[in-house]
């Protein structure tokens, strides 16, 4: 086991890697994206969530998180008496993937294979308690062989040390109505407690 970094280090190390994001040229997806969109928040933190890479509004503002997506986790976050600066947020891949139309697609596996050394750092540095782990591709990075959110969600796994909760994406559940929202917000809100707890 890796000692801890301490404060200063931590900030110094993310200041690093995040010069290395900004300046990637290293996939196919450089070339298209507008712009790359580094990890955010307090790397001295226990609890990280990981999604799986910035849409258009994530690319314009170079910020994870802060679309429509980001704005109901930082809701759900906030009613669980969390700012987004108090922990760290980022993603799997860093730059807004698309297709040959320019409309969001899901990355593949070697793009996230590619792109995942900035997150492997990321945790290196910070060493998270617990990562809470928005959607599949981001439940994948971790963890290759698990296909389905449906299937794995619900309980509570173990990468390299730190422990990590598989939870709906919320772009997932913006898309529900009636019921179905109630209750994948409810799965979200439930899921997001079971992290917290994790990361005492
Ligand atoms: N925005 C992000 O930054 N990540 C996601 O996974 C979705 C939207």
């Amino acid at each position: 086991v890796k000692p801890a970094l301490y404060q200063v280090e931590r900030i110094v190390h993310m200041e690093q890697v995040r010069r290395h994001i900004l300046n990637c040229m290293d996939c196919p997806l450089c070339e298209r994206a507008k712009s790359r969109v580094p990890g955010t928040g307090n790397t001295s933190t226990p609890l990280m969530i990981v999604g799986e890479g910035p849409g258009e509004d994530e690319e314009n503002w170079g910020l994870p998180l802060v679309g429509i997506s980001g704005s109901l986790l930082t809701l759900i976050l906030g009613k669980a008496g969390i700012g987004r600066e108090q922990i760290y947020m980022t993603n799997v891949v860093k730059c807004r993937v698309t297709d040959d139309k320019g409309k969001n697609r899901t990355p593949m596996r070697e793009e996230t294979l590619e792109c995942g050394k900035y997150l492997r750092r990321e945790l290196d540095i910070i060493r998270p308690r617990v990562v809470l782990a928005l959607g599949k591709v981001a439940l994948q990075f971790f963890f290759p062989d698990m296909k389905t959110m449906s299937q794995f969600r619900g309980n509570i796994y173990e990468y390299e040390g730190t422990k990590v909760v598989p939870t709906w994406h919320p772009a997932y559940v913006v898309r529900q109505r009636g019921d179905a929202l109630t209750k994948a917000k409810k799965e979200v809100w439930n899921d997001l407690k079971v992290a917290i707890e994790c990361a005492k």
